[in-house]
């Protein structure tokens, strides 16, 4: 065996790893190393707790079981996957029940025909251990793991009402937002109205505009069928909100503008919540229309924070703004 007694790597594999590493961080692990696009390596301690703990995480978090694939655990590294293999007869000669992991996907198979001899043991089922195995920079890095120590992604069956409410639950957790009953709140760009729901059960009113239909009604829910350029009349004649959000498929400038702009808007206190919509060509132009979306929002908020959210689609990440 080749590693350090108690010394894991858990591979946490999910599309843009920087930002899986950014919500670990957030919940007291490290960032982790990402590799590549879709890997991201935990070195965690077995001793301080840290191996159940994100394996606990994983297993419960509702934002990180819709963007994570598959999680390994390794606490094992050989040059070759034999060795690897060796370890798993072992355990399957002595009776155990086990299920293969592999990564990359296309390797499991291999593996699985590699031990055959041992078929009853392999058991995707009914398993009481699982078998890791990553091949990864020239390496194969494994681990054998009861099967209390298995990630497995609920299958979640998704609408685009559910979809955005989750990423307004995300915000509101991640940027510790809260919101009472005797705040109005303006949903900009509402429709169908996953935000809309989310806001209506903790706000007084939600002012909801959007020229396209929503799909929920509720009695503090009003629905201004407008853009929000040609509403500006009804959504001041409701002012002051305690928070503003958009979620429209926008120059995020522009409702910055108008947020920012716009005198009496949000009472003092008030926060403004925008998804940054940046399909842009290249990484420069991403960074400066995040740049300058901020700079505008800076004339009347004072703590300005972005996040990329789980929630959040490759092309997005969200801005946060608190008025004092
Ligand atoms: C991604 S959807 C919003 C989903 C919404 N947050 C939810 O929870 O269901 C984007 C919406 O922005 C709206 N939109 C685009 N431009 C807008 C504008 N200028 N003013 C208001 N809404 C706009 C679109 O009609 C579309 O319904």
């Amino acid at each position: 065996m080749g590693d350090e007694q108690g010394r894991f790597r858990v591979f946490i594999q999910a599309p843009d790893p920087e930002r899986v590493g950014l919500y670990f961080a957030e919940k007291g692990f490290g960032t982790g190393t990402a590799m590549g696009r879709d890997m991201l390596m935990m070195e965690l301690d077995e001793r301080s707790g840290a191996v159940d703990g994100m394996m606990n995480l994983l297993n419960s978090d509702m934002f990180l079981q819709r963007r994570v694939n598959r999680a390994y655990l390794c606490d094992s590294c050989e040059d070759n996957i034999d060795a690897a293999i060796r370890e798993i007869e072992d355990k399957a000669a002595a009776g155990a029940r086990f299920r293969v992991v592999a990564y990359p996907k296309k390797i499991e198979d291999g593996i699985v025909e590699k031990l055959d001899s041992h078929g009853e043991a392999l058991d995707p089922r009914g398993f009481a251990y699982v078998a890791y195995i990553v091949s990864i920079m020239g390496k194969y890095f494994f681990g054998l793991s009861g099967r209390g120590r298995y990630f497995a992604r609920p299958s979640i069956m998704e609408d685009r009402l559910s979809r955005a409410y989750y990423k307004i639950a995300e915000a509101f957790e991640r940027f510790d937002m809260h919101i009472g009953k005797e705040s109005k709140v303006l949903d900009i760009g509402s429709a169908p109205g996953g935000w809309s729901q989310y806001l209506s059960g903790r706000a007084g009113l939600c002012v909801a505009v959007d020229p396209a239909k929503m799909e929920i009604e509720r009695a503090n829910i009003e629905h201004i069928e407008k853009t929000f350029q040609d509403g500006i009349k009804e959504i001041e004649s409701r002012a002051p909100y305690g928070l503003a959000v958009c979620d429209a498929n926008i120059d995020p400038r522009q409702v910055a503008e108008f947020i920012a702009g716009t005198p009496g808007l949000i009472s003092d206190g008030g926060a403004a919540l925008i998804t940054l919509k940046l399909k842009y060509k290249s990484g420069k132009s991403v960074q400066r229309v995040i740049d300058e979306t901020c700079g505008i929002m800076s004339k009347s908020f004072n703590s300005i924070t972005v996040k990329r959210l789980l929630s959040n689609t490759l092309m997005e990440a969200t801005l946060y703004a608190r008025k004092a």
